[in-house]
C-alpha cells in the first residue's frame, strides 16, 4: 500500500473506494486514491456519473450565491464530502469574505481529509457527526464556534439525502433543523430521482449498491414532505439543473437529481 498523502488520515482507508472521495474524482479533484479511480472508471462506463455529479456541485454554486445574496452569511454544509473543486466555502467567501461554513460529515477519513485542507481558514471548520443526529450537529464545537443559531444560516443537504434510508425519515430530519434555525434561514436540497431516467439511475443505484454507501432515489411526490415549511425561492422544486441554470448541455445526466431552496419565514 502507498503512503496515503498529507492530506490523507493517519487511520486513512485506502483499500476501498470511499463515496466522497469517489465524487471528488467525479468533480476532477486530486483528492482521491488509485482504488477509487479504478472503481470510478468502472462505474463510468454504466452511467454518466461524473456529468451527474458536475450537475449537481453546478446546483451547490448557485444555490449558495442565492443565499448570500439573500444576506445569509453562515452556512452548515451537511454530508459535505471532501471540501474541494468549487465548494461551498470558496463560492460564499468569494461573494463575502465574511462568510463562515461549517462541513459535517459521518465519514472519518472525508473529515481528516477536510481539516487538513482547510487548517488554514480560520473561518472554515469541519466537524465529524451524522447528519441525522442534529443534537451532535448543532452542539458540535465546530458548529459551537462558527455558526450564531441566533441568525440566519444556509443549511445545505445536497447529494446527501439519498444516503438515508426511509426508516431514517428523512423529512423528519429536515424538520428539526428547520425547529433550530431563525426565520430568514435557508434550506438547500437536492435529491437522486428516477422519476424521468428510471433505467439510467436504476444502474446508478446498483453501482452504489456494491459500496459501503448505498443509496436511494426518490419520486418527487417523495422529495416534496423534506420542504415542508419552507417557502421556496422560484423556480420551486425542479430538476437541479434547471434551477437558475445555465442552459447545460443535454446528455440525460442533468435529469437525475431535483433541486430546491426554500427560506424559513
Ligand atoms: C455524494 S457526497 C456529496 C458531497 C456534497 N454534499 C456535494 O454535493 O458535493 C455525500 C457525502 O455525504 C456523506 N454522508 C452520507 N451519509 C451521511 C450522514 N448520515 N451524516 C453525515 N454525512 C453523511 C458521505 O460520507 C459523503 O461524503
Amino acid at each position: 500500500m502507498q503512503n496515503p498523502p498529507r492530506w490523507g488520515s493517519s487511520s486513512g482507508d485506502t483499500e476501498r473506494p470511499n463515496a466522497a472521495r469517489l465524487y471528488d474524482y467525479y468533480l476532477g479533484g486530486a483528492h482521491n486514491f488509485a482504488v477509487d479511480r479504478e472503481f470510478a472508471e468502472r462505474s463510468l462506463e454504466v452511467v454518466p456519473v461524473a456529468a451527474i455529479a458536475q450537475h449537481s456541485r453546478a446546483f451547490l454554486r448557485r444555490a449558495v450565491r442565492a443565499c448570500v445574496a439573500a444576506g445569509v452569511r453562515q452556512f452548515l454544509d451537511l454530508g459535505s464530502g471532501i471540501p474541494t473543486a468549487g465548494n461551498v466555502h470558496e463560492v460564499a467567501q468569494r461573494a463575502d469574505p465574511a462568510c463562515r461554513v461549517v462541513y459535517v460529515d459521518n465519514e472519518p477519513a472525508t473529515v481528516a481529509h477536510g481539516r487538513t485542507m482547510l487548517r488554514d481558514n480560520p473561518s472554515v471548520a469541519v466537524a465529524e457527526a451524522d447528519l441525522r443526529d442534529e443534537d451532535a450537529v448543532l452542539r458540535s464545537p465546530e458548529v459551537r464556534a462558527l455558526v450564531d443559531l441566533a441568525q440566519p444560516v444556509a443549511v445545505l443537504m445536497v447529494a446527501v439525502l439519498p444516503y438515508l434510508s426511509d426508516e431514517d425519515r428523512p423529512a423528519d430530519v429536515v424538520a428539526r433543523y428547520r425547529a433550530a434555525v431563525v426565520p430568514g434561514s435557508h434550506l438547500v436540497i437536492s435529491h437522486l430521482t428516477a422519476d424521468v431516467q428510471p433505467e439510467m439511475v436504476a444502474k446508478l443505484v446498483g453501482v452504489a449498491a456494491g459500496t459501503l454507501t448505498p443509496f436511494v432515489a426518490r419520486s418527487r411526490a417523495e422529495v416534496e414532505p423534506m420542504l415542508a415549511g419552507f417557502e421556496l425561492l422560484e423556480p420551486g422544486l425542479v430538476l437541479a439543473a434547471k434551477w437558475r441554470g445555465e442552459g447545460e448541455a443535454a446528455t440525460g445526466a442533468e435529469t437525475v437529481s431535483y433541486g430546491a431552496v426554500g427560506v424559513k419565514r
